[in-house]
């Protein structure tokens, strides 16, 4: 009798963990670095986009720098699925298929991703992935896909949780290790569940290239890094919050700006993914995204998300534990007036001992804690510092 029951009990467990597969462990270490084609094309995009985009991320340093990740999304796909129910690449846009084009990308040291949606139809009204979640997780895998984007429009009563488990388990069973990138804008705590069922987490609604500004449906930057303070416990090693995407370089924000997005981003571990032209950007914009010591803050594999240590109306300061015993400060002018900081190191309780500290945008050292640090730090911009120790 007894040894029927623990049968049965361990029949049960094999039963509860196939029905929800873990996801592909190990994928994103660090936070994901690429391109994504939304904030600048919507959905104007084809093959030969994509394809110039690559190059040029390859003659501009971009990938070297860790930008791998190419991610095609919304508007991809013919607007009605086949007579079989596969999603069909738009033959106008994308000629040669996915196939082609995620080995085109794979030639070139890149990874392929693409978009798509848990509801019935994408945001742009393409065919979304309910009901066919098997099905297109097996395409996916046969166009040498490495990376999925998973939005929310459409969804009617469906469960949050559920369904992006439906997904990742599919992909699982696809049998290609696929990136799952939960789009759900942070409407049912994806933070709390998101762990085991993907590799990244949207946090908020859409970002837009403004500062501050707000529509019904996008934010600007400034927004929705409020809306990050206190998610920092739930990010590490393959499972990261998202914050949205980078608008560095993109028109509504100016130079500090979009700095201050990349430096702030760095801050919060977040996925790094560029969404400009990136074939026709200015040296000042390309020397932002490929600052190799700030992209390190980022990419630590520590893996800790920073958080906000102290705000005032029109100051904050944010800071990042990183491997070493070093830390990642960043002081940013959130007023619209010039701002002179004087720090007093005492003052931040968590540095033990003595650093040393260089400027990350002057890619300069400045000195040593030992000493107070005074800063002048234009509207919206930042002075960004990596704080190493030297002894006691
Ligand atoms: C949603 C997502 C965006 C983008 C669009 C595409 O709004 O949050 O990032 O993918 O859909 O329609």
């Amino acid at each position: 009798m007894r040894t029927y029951i623990s049968c049965c009990l361990i029949l049960g467990l094999l039963s509860v963990s196939s029905a929800s597969a873990q996801k592909y462990e190990g994928l994103a270490p660090t936070p994901p670095m690429g391109w994504n084609s939304w904030n600048t094309f919507e959905v104007g995009i084809d093959e030969k986009l994509i394809r110039e985009t690559a190059d040029a991320l390859i003659a501009n340093g971009m990938r070297d720098a860790g930008y791998t990740y190419v991610v095609i999304d919304d508007g991809w796909e013919t607007k009605e699925r086949d007579p079989q129910g596969n999603l069909v690449p738009d033959p106008q846009k994308f000629p040669s298929g996915l196939k082609a084009l995620g080995d085109y990308l794979h030639a070139r040291g890149f990874k392929f991703g693409v978009h798509n949606c848990a509801g019935n139809t994408t945001c742009a009204g393409f065919p979304g992935g309910r009901g066919h979640e098997f099905q297109d997780a097996r395409n996916y895998a046969s166009w040498g896909v490495d990376y999925i984007k998973y939005d929310w429009c459409d969804h009617g009563t469906a469960n949050a949780e559920e369904t992006f488990k439906t997904m990742g388990n599919a992909l699982r069973a696809a049998g290609r290790p696929i990136v799952f990138s939960i789009c759900e804008w942070g409407n049912n705590t994806p933070w709390l569940w998101g762990k085991t069922v993907g590799h990244l987490w949207r946090t908020t609604g859409d970002v837009i290239d403004c500062y501050r500004c707000q529509t019904v449906y996008s934010l600007g930057w400034k927004h929705i890094l409020d809306a990050q303070v206190g998610l920092e416990q739930h990010a590490g090693p393959d499972h990261w919050n998202d914050p949205d995407m980078l608008e560095v370089g993109n028109p509504g924000l100016t130079p500090a700006e979009s700095r201050a997005q990349f430096s702030l981003w760095s801050m919060l571990a977040a996925p790094l993914m560029a969404g400009n032209d990136v074939r026709s950007m200015s040296d000042e914009i390309r020397g932002i995204l490929t600052n190799k010591e700030v992209i390190a803050v980022d990419q630590d594999p520590l893996g800790k998300q920073g958080y906000q240590f102290m705000r005032h109306p029109s100051k904050e300061i944010w800071v990042k534990e990183l491997s070493n015993g070093d830390w990642a400060v960043c002081f940013h002018n959130s007023g619209e007036n010039p701002l002179e900081i004087r720090v007093n190191w005492t003052h931040l309780p968590f540095l033990r001992g003595h650093f040393k500290i260089r400027d990350l945008w002057k890619g300069q050292d400045i000195g040593k804690t030992d000493v107070g640090f005074t800063a002048q730090i234009a509207s919206h911009d930042v002075v960004l510092l990596r704080l190493s120790p030297i002894g006691e």
